[in-house]
């Protein structure tokens, strides 16, 4: 039987983690997770009950009755409904910070993380992964690129998906988002002292999937088959 690889990738808002994250796990036949869309969910659900997300006991009230799930396709589904697109729109990135700082909601999706990383090999990607998710992921990345190539990639996107934003709008975001990120008290977004960076400021998708690719083989001498 193939070990179980955990390959965790780990860096600010719209580095172009779930580009590589996905396509790297497409290529090995590893199960992607997207940590981030979880906490976009649960975003999404507090909006979608009337609450307010900056409220941290209203929103941590609906921890027992939201139920997300990372389909195979891709699709994002909370409860009963498909959230896939709702959790791109700026009324969610611009209050997925706050709910992402609440320790109880952090600890209740960290733990459904973890489970889906036990039974098989994952490239997970978020901001806590590898320092805390996963703390014995065998493959740990940290992966940045500048503030306004981040941006622009961001609403590249955005665009791309038909929502509308202006670029100096999404460059605030990811900046307002970088700042809470690493500054909140419970599992701030840092890169573990094991891990390897990877700046994909000048790389292309393909360059910077080829780049985690060499760097799991290194580690753990998994490559495509
Ligand atoms: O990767 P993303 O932009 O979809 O993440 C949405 C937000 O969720 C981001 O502002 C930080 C938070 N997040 C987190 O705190 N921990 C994770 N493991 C993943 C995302």
């Amino acid at each position: 039987m193939d070990p179980i690889i955990s390959v965790a990738i780990d860096g600010p808002a719209a580095a172009g983690k779930s580009t590589v994250a996905k396509a790297v796990a497409k290529i090995l036949g590893f199960t992607y997770i997207d940590t981030g869309a979880m906490y976009r969910a649960f975003t999404w659900y507090v909006i979608h009950k009337g609450e307010d997300p900056k409220d941290e006991r209203a929103s941590c009230a609906l921890i027992p009755e939201v139920k997300i799930e990372l389909c195979e396709d891709g699709k994002v589904m909370c409860n009963e409904f498909d959230v896939t697109k709702e959790i791109r729109e700026p009324l969610v990135s611009g209050n997925v910070s706050y709910i992402a700082s609440y320790k109880d909601i952090r600890l209740a999706l960290v733990d459904m993380q973890r489970a889906m990383a036990q039974s098989k090999s994952v490239v997970m990607d978020g901001r806590d992964i590898g320092t805390y998710v996963l703390p014995d992921a065998q493959v740990k990345i940290y992966q940045i690129a500048s503030v306004e190539t981040r941006a622009v990639r961001r609403y590249e996107e955005n665009l791309s998906k038909g929502i509308p934003t202006s670029l100096s709008d999404v460059e605030e975001d990811v900046r307002k988002r970088d700042y809470i990120d690493s500054h909140r008290d419970f599992a701030p977004l840092r890169p573990a002292p094991d891990s390897v960076f990877l700046d994909t400021s000048f790389l292309t998708i393909e360059e910077s999937v080829d780049s985690v690719l060499r760097i799991i083989k290194d580690k753990t001498g998994v490559c495509a088959k």
